[in-house]
């Protein structure tokens, strides 16, 4: 087991941005600041992602650890009729694709930067 798993990780609660103010960079921001303090502290980070987030917090070195499928379809009848991103396609190494009906969101751990493994 790597020695990440016993120290306490910078969990990050939620993200969000004003609908109307998305893709101009401001998840980006919050992001840099939260990594930037974790690496400052040499602690790795956690974080549940959702379908829409996934995307960005692979580009901040998030690793894919675990999946939590959800069968919205099965168990409340919502169905995905106008092809939002529901997170079909993430996480697929680690649990393939989603399949239809499913949301899926992904459990993302980065790393500490520059760990020395003892
Ligand atoms: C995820 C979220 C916080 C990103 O905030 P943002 O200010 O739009 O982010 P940025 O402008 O810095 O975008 C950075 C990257 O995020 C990803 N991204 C942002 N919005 C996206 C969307 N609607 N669909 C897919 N990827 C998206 C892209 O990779 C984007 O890079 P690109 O524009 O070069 O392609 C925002 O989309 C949001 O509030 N979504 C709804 C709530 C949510 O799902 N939050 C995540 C909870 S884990």
């Amino acid at each position: 087991m790597s020695s990440n798993f016993l120290v306490p990780p910078v969990v990050l609660g939620i993200l969000a941005c004003q609908t109307t103010h998305q893709r101009l960079g401001a998840g980006s921001a919050l992001l840099r600041w939260g990594v930037d303090l974790a690496d400052s502290l040499a602690l790795p980070c956690r974080l549940e992602a959702s379908p829409i987030g996934y995307g960005l917090y692979r580009k901040f070195g998030y690793e894919d650890l675990d999946v939590l499928d959800l069968n919205v379809t099965e168990m409340w009848g919502v169905t995905n009729n106008d092809g939002s991103n529901w997170g079909a396609k993430n996480a697929i190494p680690l649990a393939g694709p989603a399949p239809d009906g499913v949301l899926r969101s992904v459990i993302m751990r980065r790393p500490v930067k520059n760990a020395v493994v003892q």
